[in-house]
């Protein structure tokens, strides 16, 4: 993907130094770390110090959204992540798919020697502690509120507006530590932020909105070519542009104005809405990076 025609993203860095320092501040409270990603977009939905940031602390990696991601690319990721020391599994927090398993897989791997240290020691009544973090917009409440049932409210994190981190008891067993503040994706790669801008993860105003979609159109004809066909019943050709695509998609619509020229905004608008909604099918946008031989 090119990097032509991209606005600045203005990131707030002092915000996030500060989101840094409390995660660091209260690591030492929990046992382990969550972090929720993108199924679509594992890495650019990933704040890139996560790693680092959390360095020695077990890990479990969420990739949620499974529901519109796809499977054997989510299957990839998994073991990808787990190659790298963490663990991972796939959820869907609209759905509640997968949810159930969270602690008990975090138990039975990440806090495996954990749990065996306080089965030794006789304190199994003992809860876990876990910190839940991941960028906004990644499913983070949906989570929460899936594992303590019944609806909290949203707290927005903006800059300038103070909240303070709590602790959500689920049981007797475990309480996850919901981080204030804002942890920002991957900025500093423009394809991440196209990437992210298709799943309106960021704003779409980072790009004009046909430039976006004719940019994830040929993403799709080239990696994902039958989605395309079933759900427009357009006819793909090597040489399609994505400016051809679009006009494709906006002509089997019907989205014509006057003077019998296709209405390539609305045809962007809906190209991206049925993409994030999913009516496309299940579509993964990056896969893990190959192992060098
Ligand atoms: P956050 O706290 O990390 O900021 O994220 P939040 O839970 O608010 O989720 C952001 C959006 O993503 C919500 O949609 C939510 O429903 C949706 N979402 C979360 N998990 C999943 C999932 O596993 N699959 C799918 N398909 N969507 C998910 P929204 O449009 O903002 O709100 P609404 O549709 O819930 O009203």
């Amino acid at each position: 993907m090119e990097n032509t025609d991209m606005k600045q993203i203005q990131w707030f860095p002092g915000h996030m130094a500060k989101t840094r320092r409390l995660i660091a501040a209260n690591l030492k409270l929990v046992d382990a770390v969550v972090e929720i990603v993108d199924a679509r977009t594992p890495l650019s939905s990933r704040n890139p110090e996560m790693d680092s940031m959390t360095k020695g602390k077990p890990r479990m990696i969420l990739l949620n959204k499974c529901d519109l991601a796809d499977d054997k690319a989510t299957q990839k990721w998994i073991n990808y992540f787990r190659s790298t020391g963490a663990e991972a599994m796939a959820v869907d927090c609209k759905s509640g798919k997968g949810v159930k398993n969270l602690l008990s897989n975090v138990k039975n791997t990440v806090l495996k020697e954990l749990m065996e240290k306080r089965q030794r020691s006789g304190m199994t009544g003992a809860s876990v502690r876990l910190m839940i973090v991941g960028i906004p917009n990644v499913g983070k409440s949906s989570l929460i509120n899936r594992l303590a049932g019944g609806k909290r409210a949203k707290v927005e994190d903006r800059p300038g507006v103070t909240r303070t981190k709590q602790w959500v008891k689920l049981d007797n067993s475990a309480e996850l530590l919901d981080m204030p503040g804002v942890l920002w994706p991957k900025f500093e790669d423009q394809s991440a932020a196209v990437r992210l801008a298709f799943t309106g993860a960021i704003s779409d105003d980072i790009l004009d909105i046909e430039t976006l979609a004719m940019k994830l159109l040929s993403f799709l004809s080239e990696n994902y070519p039958d989605s395309l066909v079933q759900r427009y019943k357009v006819e793909l050709s090597d040489e399609d542009t994505g400016l051809d695509l679009l006009e494709k998609v906006g002509r089997k619509r019907g989205m014509m104005i006057s003077g019998g020229e296709i209405n390539t905004e609305r045809a962007a608008i809906t190209v991206l809405d049925e993409f994030r909604s999913g009516k496309l099918g299940r579509i993964t946008l990056e896969l893990p990076p190959q192992k060098e031989q």
